[in-house]
């Protein structure tokens, strides 16, 4: 949600800044723009739309020689996306620029009081009071103690950069609960919303934590609480691969992300394979999960839909009751929470503002608290003590792929530990579920390499599709939503999951010749129910396109068309059901030229409310 980048040394800031915010486009993209300062002052240039909109208006601009700036990549919340909404916003003398990732949630009141005070407004955002403000400090202070000042009259969570013609040599950043990463160099300095803007410079970070600020120069970085006192923070050395954040030959991140999938769950299968004392190697320490009465998952968007499926995955294995609920409800919610409850937050960001809040709920009550995330680095791995770490590597496309499989299979392993350290499921049955999901990645790989040509070609009869419906049942439920959602966010087509079996009570009706259904059924304890559910569409015209084993006679009769997976225990198949589906939602998207990385209205990491 926003991005920000910021560059102080020796070198040229512009092509620095402007590969940063490529790096952090996933983020936002609906406007960028650059601040820098010369011994000639300030300079500002922004651009509505793609960052390629800004790389045009810098071209000639008066700020090549700059050394130190700022930048931003928006995902609007107050004001449209338009150039004079977009960042940096400056104070009335255009000598001091400031961009923020976050909101600003008292910014009617301040915005009033400036007002009044004399200030002029260029724009709707809920920024430009901070511009202003600090200028109002500013006489007789530091740029810090003026940022200071103006930061203890926010409220919200925000991220902030200052850059100011006023003192050339310094940048000022302030993290309150919106990520921030600041890269350490020889003679030069970085900062960052997140890492990929940083590592092709220095992998040397530091991270702010929440309610501290820092001033940066070119040989130094201080850091301080928000009262202006020092804060020791020692640096760490982040462990990167490059290739992650490349595309390797694919059209999208998204296609190669999908692609990655085998990889990351072989990988971290190898890792958390245990013995028989111990058969799952997951660092949960066993008082966290030690007289459980219920556990509560919290989690957005796809990440809630693995939620769903680690609670039919906890209750079946473990037999543990378990509520998974949208964090964004779950925050102003007041569920009877007791300390035998384990709230688990679910979030491949880290960073999702509802669902961190949602946490710091349940923190505040006492309760115990894990986290699964995809960036333990983040700010969830500041919040929770004990973390699951999914390991899928960074993310780019904005729909999530990888993630979501990988928290499917911390999920298993969390499960399976649970059944185990609860002696509910003989060694054997955990054996045998071990078993398969050591399977999972080379059926993966079947997958892609026989499907892919065949759903590039059905990708082609949804040209003027306008809705289409998913139903499965059980523990592949949620897979439904999860295809819905990706055909949605990347393809525009209104899409919904149902349990299939739900379908009569009503959304039946929306059914005929124009509405495609997709039914996940797969050999289990619902799959003739799935396949009585997909001829009940049937009879009303429906095309039916079935996620079955292609050899199963049933399934043959029923669908017109069938996406194969092969058959394994129930209980595995959603890491396998999910894949045709991601592949579906990409080829119709990329068939109908939609950017598929970067799908509109959305952002990779959701900080807002
Ligand atoms: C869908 C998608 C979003 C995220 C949601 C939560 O493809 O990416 O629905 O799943 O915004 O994000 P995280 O997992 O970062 O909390």
């Amino acid at each position: 949600m926003c991005g920000i980048v910021g560059y102080i040394g020796p070198r040229l800031a512009l092509p620095i800044l402007v590969a940063g915010l490529k790096k952090l486009e996933y983020r936002g993209y609906d406007s960028a723009g650059i601040a820098t300062v010369t011994g000639d002052g300030l300079h500002l240039v922004r651009a509505k739309g793609t960052l390629h909109n800004l790389e045009q208006k810098l071209n000639g601009a008066a700020q090549h020689s700059a050394t130190a700036g700022i930048g931003h990549t928006r995902w609007a919340t107050h004001g449209k996306p338009e150039e004079h909404n977009a960042h940096p916003h400056t104070d009335a003398a255009g000598r001091l620029a400031v961009v923020q990732n976050g909101i600003i949630e008292n910014y009617a009141e301040l915005r009033i009081q400036l007002k009044e005070a004399g200030c002029l407004f260029k724009s709707q955002t809920d920024t430009e009071v901070i511009p202003h403000l600090i200028a109002c400090h500013l006489p007789g202070r530091s740029l810090l103690e003026a940022v200071l000042k103006a930061v203890s009259q926010l409220k919200g969570a925000f991220a902030i950069a200052v850059v100011s013609a006023d003192f050339p040599d310094e940048l000022v950043v302030v993290r309150q609960q919106a990520p921030l990463v600041i890269g350490l160099g020889e003679g030069e300095n970085y900062f960052a919303s997140d890492t990929p803007a940083i590592v092709p410079y220095t992998t040397k970070v530091l991270t702010l934590k929440d309610g501290e600020c820092a001033s940066i120069t070119r040989d130094d970085v201080k850091v301080y609480d928000f009262s202006g006192t020092a804060v020791r923070r020692a640096p760490r050395t982040l462990n990167w691969n490059q290739t992650l954040v490349e595309k390797r030959g694919f059209r999208h991140f998204m296609l190669k992300e999908i692609h990655e999938q085998p990889g990351v769950i072989r990988s971290v299968l190898e890792e958390s394979m245990g013995d028989e004392h111990q058969p799952v190697r997951l660092d949960v320490p066993e008082e966290l999960l030690s007289g459980l009465e219920r556990i509560y998952i919290v989690a957005c968007g796809t990440s809630w839909h693995a939620a769903l499926v680690g609670k039919y995955l906890i209750e079946e294995l473990a037999r543990v009751p378990t509520e998974v609920c949208y964090a964004s409800e779950f925050r102003y919610s007041t569920p009877p929470l007791t300390d035998r409850a384990l709230v688990i937050g679910v979030t491949q960001s880290g960073e999702t503002g509802d669902t961190l809040a949602a946490l710091h709920t349940a923190k505040g009550l006492g309760v115990r608290l894990l986290g699964i995330t995809n960036r333990p680095e983040s700010s969830l791995g500041n919040l929770v003590n004990d973390l699951i770490d999914t390991r899928a590597g960074i993310e780019i496309g904005v729909a999530a792929t990888k993630t979501f499989t990988s928290q499917l299979l911390a999920f298993y392993l969390l499960a399976l530990k649970l059944a185990h350290l609860l002696g509910v499921q003989t060694p054997e049955r955990i054996g045998q579920i071990l078993t398969g999901l050591q399977q999972l990645p080379v059926y993966i790989e079947q997958i892609l390499d026989t499907q892919e040509r065949y759903i590039t070609e059905l990708a082609k009869e949804f040209e003027t599709t306008r809705d289409v419906i998913y139903i499965g049942r059980g523990i592949n439920y949620p897979i439904a939503l999860e295809g819905a959602l990706k055909l949605k966010e990347i393809s525009y087509i209104h899409a919904e999951g149902y349990p299939a079996g739900e379908m009569k009570h009503g959304p039946i009706a929306l059914l005929d010749s124009a509405v495609p259904v997709v039914a996940i059924a797969v050999p289990g304890k619902v799959y003739e129910k799935v396949l009585s559910n997909a001829q009940e569409a049937k009879a009303r015209d429906a095309q039916l396109i079935g996620v079955a084993p292609l050899d199963e006679a049933a399934a043959v009769e029923t669908f017109d068309q069938i996406l194969p997976v092969p058959v394994v225990d129930e209980i595995l198949s959603p890491i396998l059901t999910v894949v045709p589906l991601q592949l579906l939602a990409y080829h119709i998207a990329a068939r109908r030229g939609m950017d598929v990385d970067q799908p509109r209205n959305l952002a990779k990491s959701v900080t807002v409310e």
